[in-house]
């Protein structure tokens, strides 16, 4: 766009500074001019009007005085030749006509007929007095003195005056048309030299116009062509730009994610790890107590039953020595035999069962450790419950507040489960351990005295365990607490990665997210979370008795 922006601010600058007021000024002018010719126009019609008409009428009134002085001096004559004298008043009908045409031409011209008028007026009006002395004559009956009169040298000569006169006053004429056509004809050349020069300077004014609106058309020209490549190339930049910029964005969703994804397996991984150091730590402790115990529990039975030999072996000696000697029967005094048999005996018992119990918890500790079996395995799915329950005993009594949390089993009829025994496991502990945080957040708010209500609650916490088989191919698992509860949006949230409301350093938000990932994704079952807030929270697991697939495919 850079390189458009040039062309447009000198388009507009061409436009702004030169073409408009141009246009502007020349329009003005144009007006003025155009006013200024036509009014000079109908000025020099005007005053053409004013100057040619009275010259022709004086040409015409100068040409009838002539003509009326001839008739007068023909009928004159007529009427001395032919002594008639209807030429007589034929000659009066004419003469008042000479006279108004001479004043006529006096009152137009008065300067023309200045000079020669005195001439003429003179020998006009000797003429006349010739003339009237003729026609007296003739009406006498002389008509030839009349007639001797009119040809008289005298008459010629005053005729020749007039006629003079008249040539002058026509002389005289002519000179005011021609200094009058010259006027006119200066006024006209001016006029039409100032006409020129106006035209001359409009198509000057014009011709510019002309050419600056052709340089501004063809510079609109370049500029839309230049417009349109530019945005031609626009169109393909944005285009070339929506593409890669999705291609960005695409790249930074699957950036966002395998960062997620990472994170993710990162915490995983740790969890894991723990929770399989914790594995092998059990592990070993189990079977390093194994073997004493075992050592213990097979020696009982023989201890008891070589006891009881021994006792009968005493009894027959004193059935058949009844009378011991002295220092005898001072020691069995002393040892009290028969308390001491009773009370070996029970000894011996007690030492049977607790070696029993070491057993036991041996091979719940051995069941916890299975994390390390690599394949779907059938299980039973108590002792994972059991194993887990023994590991989070210590846990639970470690904590005052937790000490008086009741755990209640009621497992059901269960066939062996294929599963993944170590990662179920790890299901358990994560549920019952959040069981007991909510538990403990419950007991430790209800010491509020305002939240007396709650104390009873507080005081009977407890986690209920249930198994069951729903229909014939799932198992469910209910593990509920009556802690805390959840609100909704808190429940929405708790299966999201890092998902967590405790403080920093105690919760990880995993958990929860690992379970699901174990339940749903590794064994193709499903968990379901049931919380209502300060009432509790139930986590419903279902997983199917046999699997579709091997953990190595669920590996890859
Ligand atoms: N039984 C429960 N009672 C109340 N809240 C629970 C319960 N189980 C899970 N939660 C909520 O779910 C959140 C996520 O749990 P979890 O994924 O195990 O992470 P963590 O325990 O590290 O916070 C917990 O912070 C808690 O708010
Ligand atoms: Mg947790």
């Amino acid at each position: 766009m850079r390189n458009i922006g040039r062309p447009i601010r000198k388009l507009n600058n061409l436009t702004n500074r030169f073409i408009m007021p141009l246009l502007t000024v020349a329009v003005i002018f144009s007006f003025v001019l155009v006013a200024l010719g036509s009014w000079n126009a109908w000025q020099i019609s005007q005053s053409f009007k004013l100057k040619v008409t009275p010259e022709f009428q004086l040409q015409r009134l100068s040409d009838e005085i002539i003509y009326l002085d001839e008739v007068l001096t023909m009928s004159a004559r007529m009427a001395a030749s032919t002594g008639d004298l209807q030429w007589e008043s034929r000659y009066r009908i004419f003469e008042p006509k000479l006279d108004t045409a001479i004043k006529q031409s006096i009152a137009i011209a008065p300067e023309a007929f200045a000079n020669p008028a005195i001439q003429t007026d003179e020998a006009n009006m000797k003429l006349v007095g010739m003339e009237n002395e003729a026609f007296k004559l003739i009406s006498q009956g002389n008509p030839e003195k009349a007639l001797s009169v009119l040809f008289s040298s005298e008459y010629e000569k005053q005729k020749r005056i007039y006629s003079q006169g008249m040539l002058k006053t026509n002389a005289a004429l002519q000179e005011r048309v021609r200094s009058n056509l010259d006027f006119y004809g200066s006024t006209l050349s001016w006029s039409s030299l100032f006409s020129l020069f106006s035209l001359l300077i409009l198509i000057v004014a014009w011709g510019t116009i002309l050419v600056l609106v052709n340089q501004y058309i063809n510079y609109r020209r370049l500029i839309e062509k230049k417009l349109l490549e530019t945005q031609t190339k626009l169109e393909n930049t944005n285009e070339s730009l929506e593409t890669s910029e999705a291609a960005l964005r695409q790249k930074a969703e699957a950036l966002e994610k395998t960062m997620k994804d990472l994170k993710q397996s990162q915490t995983q991984m740790v969890q894991n790890e723990k929770m399989s150091s914790l594995g092998l730590l059990v592990a070993g402790i189990a079977h390093e107590i194994n073997n004493p115990v075992n050592f213990i529990h097979g020696n009982v039975q023989y201890i008891q039953e070589y006891s009881e030999d021994l006792f009968n072996f005493i009894h027959l000696y004193q059935k058949h020595y009844s009378e011991p000697v002295a220092e005898i029967q001072q020691a069995l005094k002393s040892i009290d035999l028969n308390f001491l048999q009773v009370d070996l005996l029970k000894i011996l018992k007690s030492i049977k069962i607790g070696s029993e119990r070491i057993n036991k918890i041996v091979l719940l500790l051995r069941n916890f450790s299975r994390m390390d079996e690599a394949d779907f395995k059938k299980v039973d799915i108590h002792e994972g419950i059991d194993s887990t329950l023994l590991i989070l005993d210590y846990y639970l009594k470690s904590k005052p507040a937790c000490s008086h949390i009741e755990v209640i089993k009621k497992y059901g009829d269960l066939p062996l489960v294929e599963c993944y025994a170590g990662s179920l496991n790890q299901v358990f502990m994560n549920i019952l351990t959040n069981a007991i945080d909510a538990l403990e957040e419950t007991s430790f708010r209800s010491v509020n005295p305002n939240e007396s209500n709650q104390l009873a609650q507080a005081q009977s916490g407890q986690i209920q365990i249930r198994t069951s088989l729903i229909d014939l191919d799932w198992v469910e698992i209910v593990i509920e607490d009556n802690g805390m509860g959840m609100s909704e949006s808190v429940k929405d949230k708790i299966f999201d990665p890092f998902f967590t409301t405790k403080p920093v350093g105690k919760g990880t938000g995993m958990g929860m997210s690992i379970s699901y990932q174990i339940v749903v994704e590794q064994h193709g079952g499903n968990i379901e979370c049931v919380s209502i807030l300060n009432q509790g929270t139930r986590f419903n697991i279902r997983i199917p008795l046999h699997q579709k697939m091997s953990q190595a495919e669920y590996i890859k």
